[in-house]
Protein backbone atom coordinates (compact mmCIF):
# COMPACT_ATOMS: atom_id res chain seq x y z
CA UNK A 1 0.00 0.00 0.00
CA UNK A 2 1.24 3.37 -1.11
CA UNK A 3 2.10 5.64 2.28
CA UNK A 4 -0.28 8.54 2.17
CA UNK A 5 1.23 11.97 1.42
CA UNK A 6 2.43 14.06 4.98
CA UNK A 7 0.20 16.77 5.78
CA UNK A 8 1.55 20.10 4.44
CA UNK A 9 2.80 22.65 6.91
CA UNK A 10 1.78 26.11 6.58
CA UNK A 11 4.25 29.09 7.36
CA UNK A 12 1.66 32.01 7.97
CA UNK A 13 3.72 35.57 8.26
CA UNK A 14 3.26 38.80 7.55
CA UNK A 15 4.99 41.56 5.59
CA UNK A 16 7.94 43.94 7.81
CA UNK A 17 5.41 46.98 8.30
CA UNK A 18 7.05 50.45 7.04
CA UNK A 19 6.10 51.42 10.81
CA UNK A 20 8.48 49.28 12.61
CA UNK A 21 10.75 51.53 14.37
CA UNK A 22 7.04 52.68 16.08
CA UNK A 23 7.10 49.25 17.79
CA UNK A 24 6.42 48.19 20.93
CA UNK A 25 9.68 48.26 23.08
CA UNK A 26 10.04 46.77 26.96
CA UNK A 27 13.67 45.35 27.27
CA UNK A 28 15.44 46.62 24.26
CA UNK A 29 16.69 50.57 23.97
CA UNK A 30 15.57 51.77 20.49
CA UNK A 31 17.77 51.92 17.93
CA UNK A 32 17.52 52.53 14.11
CA UNK A 33 16.12 50.07 11.96
CA UNK A 34 16.73 49.63 8.15
CA UNK A 35 13.84 48.53 6.80
CA UNK A 36 15.13 47.45 3.60
CA UNK A 37 17.33 45.21 5.33
CA UNK A 38 14.64 43.99 7.89
CA UNK A 39 12.43 42.86 4.61
CA UNK A 40 15.89 41.33 2.98
CA UNK A 41 16.10 39.41 6.05
CA UNK A 42 12.42 38.15 6.53
CA UNK A 43 12.68 37.28 3.18
CA UNK A 44 15.33 35.25 3.55
CA UNK A 45 13.75 33.67 6.95
CA UNK A 46 10.61 32.91 4.53
CA UNK A 47 13.16 31.00 2.27
CA UNK A 48 14.26 28.92 4.94
CA UNK A 49 11.02 27.67 5.87
CA UNK A 50 10.26 27.05 2.34
CA UNK A 51 13.41 25.06 1.90
CA UNK A 52 12.50 22.87 5.15
CA UNK A 53 9.13 22.34 3.44
CA UNK A 54 6.79 24.60 4.42
CA UNK A 55 4.57 26.68 2.29
CA UNK A 56 4.60 30.10 3.48
CA UNK A 57 1.65 32.16 2.90
CA UNK A 58 2.20 36.11 2.90
CA UNK A 59 -0.04 38.73 4.36
CA UNK A 60 0.54 41.90 3.36
CA UNK A 61 1.96 44.59 5.20
CA UNK A 62 0.03 46.56 7.55
CA UNK A 63 0.86 50.26 7.56
CA UNK A 64 -0.31 51.37 10.28
CA UNK A 65 0.35 48.25 12.83
CA UNK A 66 4.34 48.40 13.82
CA UNK A 67 4.32 45.16 15.39
CA UNK A 68 2.47 42.93 12.59
CA UNK A 69 5.32 41.21 11.29
CA UNK A 70 5.11 39.38 14.92
CA UNK A 71 2.22 36.78 13.40
CA UNK A 72 3.25 34.47 16.60
CA UNK A 73 1.83 36.89 19.03
CA UNK A 74 -2.12 36.80 17.56
CA UNK A 75 -2.75 32.88 17.95
CA UNK A 76 -2.15 29.39 19.27
CA UNK A 77 -2.70 27.51 15.94
CA UNK A 78 -2.86 23.59 17.26
CA UNK A 79 -4.35 20.35 15.71
CA UNK A 80 -7.93 21.26 16.08
CA UNK A 81 -8.64 24.72 16.85
CA UNK A 82 -6.87 28.13 16.59
CA UNK A 83 -7.04 30.07 19.32
CA UNK A 84 -7.11 34.01 18.66
CA UNK A 85 -5.21 36.14 21.67
CA UNK A 86 -5.90 39.64 22.82
CA UNK A 87 -2.42 40.93 22.90
CA UNK A 88 -1.11 42.42 26.09
CA UNK A 89 -0.47 45.98 24.33
CA UNK A 90 -3.21 47.79 23.19
CA UNK A 91 -1.92 48.75 19.82
CA UNK A 92 -1.32 45.33 18.77
CA UNK A 93 -5.29 44.22 18.99
CA UNK A 94 -5.84 45.11 15.66
CA UNK A 95 -3.35 42.49 14.42
CA UNK A 96 -5.51 39.86 15.02
CA UNK A 97 -8.61 40.74 12.47
CA UNK A 98 -6.35 39.61 9.19
CA UNK A 99 -4.46 36.58 11.14
CA UNK A 100 -8.24 35.44 11.74
CA UNK A 101 -9.35 35.74 8.49
CA UNK A 102 -6.56 33.74 7.06
CA UNK A 103 -6.82 30.96 9.77
CA UNK A 104 -10.47 30.42 9.63
CA UNK A 105 -9.81 28.57 6.49
CA UNK A 106 -7.81 25.99 8.40
CA UNK A 107 -9.53 25.75 11.88
CA UNK A 108 -12.33 26.46 13.91
CA UNK A 109 -11.55 29.94 15.50
CA UNK A 110 -11.40 30.71 19.56
CA UNK A 111 -10.88 33.88 20.99
CA UNK A 112 -9.36 35.09 24.49
CA UNK A 113 -11.56 37.91 25.20
CA UNK A 114 -11.50 40.84 28.07
CA UNK A 115 -10.43 41.22 30.46
CA UNK A 116 -8.15 38.56 29.48
CA UNK A 117 -4.55 39.38 28.06
CA UNK A 118 -2.57 36.92 25.84
CA UNK A 119 0.63 36.76 23.44
CA UNK A 120 1.55 33.99 21.22
CA UNK A 121 5.14 34.24 22.09
CA UNK A 122 3.89 33.42 25.68
CA UNK A 123 2.74 30.23 24.94
CA UNK A 124 5.40 26.98 24.37
CA UNK A 125 3.36 23.97 23.31
CA UNK A 126 5.50 20.14 24.11
CA UNK A 127 2.57 17.27 23.48
CA UNK A 128 -0.73 18.10 25.09
CA UNK A 129 0.53 20.82 27.36
CA UNK A 130 0.68 24.53 26.53
CA UNK A 131 2.88 26.12 29.00
CA UNK A 132 2.29 29.96 29.41
CA UNK A 133 4.39 32.67 30.53
CA UNK A 134 2.90 35.05 33.00
CA UNK A 135 4.48 37.93 31.85
CA UNK A 136 3.57 41.76 31.16
CA UNK A 137 1.65 40.79 28.19
CA UNK A 138 -0.14 37.50 29.32
CA UNK A 139 -2.74 37.38 32.90
CA UNK A 140 -3.78 35.04 34.72
CA UNK A 141 -7.54 35.64 32.97
CA UNK A 142 -6.10 34.43 29.69
CA UNK A 143 -5.10 31.31 30.93
CA UNK A 144 -8.33 30.41 32.63
CA UNK A 145 -9.87 31.37 29.71
CA UNK A 146 -7.51 28.71 27.71
CA UNK A 147 -7.65 26.49 30.07
CA UNK A 148 -11.61 26.38 30.13
CA UNK A 149 -11.80 26.42 26.09
CA UNK A 150 -8.87 23.71 25.52
CA UNK A 151 -9.39 21.50 28.31
CA UNK A 152 -12.39 19.59 26.40
CA UNK A 153 -9.73 18.94 23.66
CA UNK A 154 -7.49 17.39 25.90
CA UNK A 155 -4.61 19.73 26.39
CA UNK A 156 -3.13 20.56 29.81
CA UNK A 157 -2.77 24.39 30.42
CA UNK A 158 0.28 25.36 32.68
CA UNK A 159 1.23 28.79 34.40
CA UNK A 160 4.85 29.57 34.09
CA UNK A 161 6.79 32.67 35.87
CA UNK A 162 8.90 34.42 33.43
CA UNK A 163 10.89 37.51 35.00
CA UNK A 164 13.55 40.06 32.76
CA UNK A 165 12.05 39.46 29.05
CA UNK A 166 9.39 39.49 27.02
CA UNK A 167 7.67 36.43 26.70
CA UNK A 168 8.18 32.74 28.07
CA UNK A 169 9.61 31.98 24.44
CA UNK A 170 12.16 34.75 24.69
CA UNK A 171 13.09 32.55 28.22
CA UNK A 172 12.71 29.03 26.76
CA UNK A 173 11.83 26.66 23.21
CA UNK A 174 11.93 23.22 22.21
CA UNK A 175 15.03 22.19 20.23
CA UNK A 176 14.54 18.73 19.94
CA UNK A 177 12.13 15.79 21.28
CA UNK A 178 12.83 16.09 25.00
CA UNK A 179 14.82 18.86 25.01
CA UNK A 180 15.04 22.93 25.79
CA UNK A 181 17.14 25.61 25.18
CA UNK A 182 16.72 27.57 28.16
CA UNK A 183 17.95 31.26 29.79
CA UNK A 184 17.77 29.72 33.05
CA UNK A 185 17.97 33.23 34.63
CA UNK A 186 14.82 34.06 33.41
CA UNK A 187 12.55 30.60 33.85
CA UNK A 188 12.82 28.21 35.79
CA UNK A 189 13.90 24.55 34.54
CA UNK A 190 11.71 22.99 37.53
CA UNK A 191 8.86 24.02 35.57
CA UNK A 192 8.91 21.84 32.71
CA UNK A 193 9.74 18.35 34.44
CA UNK A 194 11.02 15.60 32.38
CA UNK A 195 12.76 17.90 29.98
CA UNK A 196 16.32 17.88 29.10
CA UNK A 197 18.54 21.04 28.76
CA UNK A 198 20.69 23.26 27.14
CA UNK A 199 21.53 26.32 28.13
CA UNK A 200 22.46 29.31 26.18
CA UNK A 201 26.12 30.82 26.64
CA UNK A 202 26.02 33.17 29.30
CA UNK A 203 27.08 36.15 26.81
CA UNK A 204 24.36 35.41 24.94
CA UNK A 205 21.01 35.80 27.24
CA UNK A 206 18.42 36.36 23.86
CA UNK A 207 19.34 33.20 22.34
CA UNK A 208 17.08 30.53 23.97
CA UNK A 209 14.10 31.69 20.63
CA UNK A 210 14.52 28.65 18.34
CA UNK A 211 12.10 27.85 15.78
CA UNK A 212 12.04 23.73 15.59
CA UNK A 213 10.64 22.29 12.31
CA UNK A 214 10.40 18.46 12.91
CA UNK A 215 14.39 17.66 13.61
CA UNK A 216 15.49 20.82 12.09
CA UNK A 217 16.25 24.21 13.96
CA UNK A 218 16.10 27.64 12.67
CA UNK A 219 18.09 29.87 15.04
CA UNK A 220 19.42 33.62 14.56
CA UNK A 221 23.11 34.37 13.52
CA UNK A 222 23.54 36.73 16.64
CA UNK A 223 23.88 34.14 18.87
CA UNK A 224 26.84 31.66 17.44
CA UNK A 225 28.03 30.31 20.96
CA UNK A 226 24.79 29.24 21.40
CA UNK A 227 24.59 27.58 17.80
CA UNK A 228 27.52 25.90 18.19
CA UNK A 229 26.28 24.27 21.61
CA UNK A 230 22.93 23.21 19.65
CA UNK A 231 25.58 21.30 16.92
CA UNK A 232 27.57 20.01 19.09
CA UNK A 233 24.60 18.33 20.54
CA UNK A 234 23.89 16.81 17.44
CA UNK A 235 20.87 19.64 16.17
CA UNK A 236 20.89 20.43 12.81
CA UNK A 237 20.83 24.13 12.53
CA UNK A 238 19.71 27.07 10.33
CA UNK A 239 20.84 29.92 10.33
CA UNK A 240 19.03 33.20 10.06
CA UNK A 241 20.00 36.63 10.00
CA UNK A 242 17.02 38.59 11.94
CA UNK A 243 19.30 41.90 13.44
CA UNK A 244 16.58 44.15 12.63
CA UNK A 245 13.54 42.65 14.28
CA UNK A 246 15.75 42.09 17.18
CA UNK A 247 16.11 45.50 17.49
CA UNK A 248 12.00 45.57 16.99
CA UNK A 249 12.52 42.75 20.32
CA UNK A 250 11.29 39.62 18.02
CA UNK A 251 12.72 36.80 17.51
CA UNK A 252 12.54 33.49 15.36
CA UNK A 253 9.22 32.06 16.74
CA UNK A 254 7.35 35.61 16.38
CA UNK A 255 7.90 35.74 12.84
CA UNK A 256 5.85 32.98 12.01
CA UNK A 257 2.65 30.61 12.93
CA UNK A 258 3.61 26.81 11.79
CA UNK A 259 0.83 23.91 11.62
CA UNK A 260 -0.21 21.41 9.37
CA UNK A 261 -2.77 22.18 6.47
CA UNK A 262 -4.53 19.08 7.41
CA UNK A 263 -6.57 20.01 11.32
CA UNK A 264 -9.08 17.65 12.70
N1 LIG B 1 7.98 44.63 19.74
C1 LIG B 1 7.40 43.39 20.03
C2 LIG B 1 6.42 43.53 21.12
O1 LIG B 1 6.67 44.29 22.03
O2 LIG B 1 5.39 42.93 21.13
Amino acid sequence: MPMPPAPTRIALTRQVSSAIEQCELTHVQRAPIDIGRARKQHHDYEQVLRRLGCRVETLSEEPELPDSVFVEDTAIVLEEVAVITRPGAPSRRPETASIAGALARYRKLLRIEAPGTLDGGDVLLIERTLYVGTSRRSNREAIEQLTALLAPLGYHVRPVAVRGCLHLKTAVTQVAEGRLLINPSWVDRAEFAGMRYVEVDEAEPFGANAVLLGDQVIYPTSHPRTAERLRRLGIAVHTVEMSETEKAEGGVTCCSLLFSAAGA
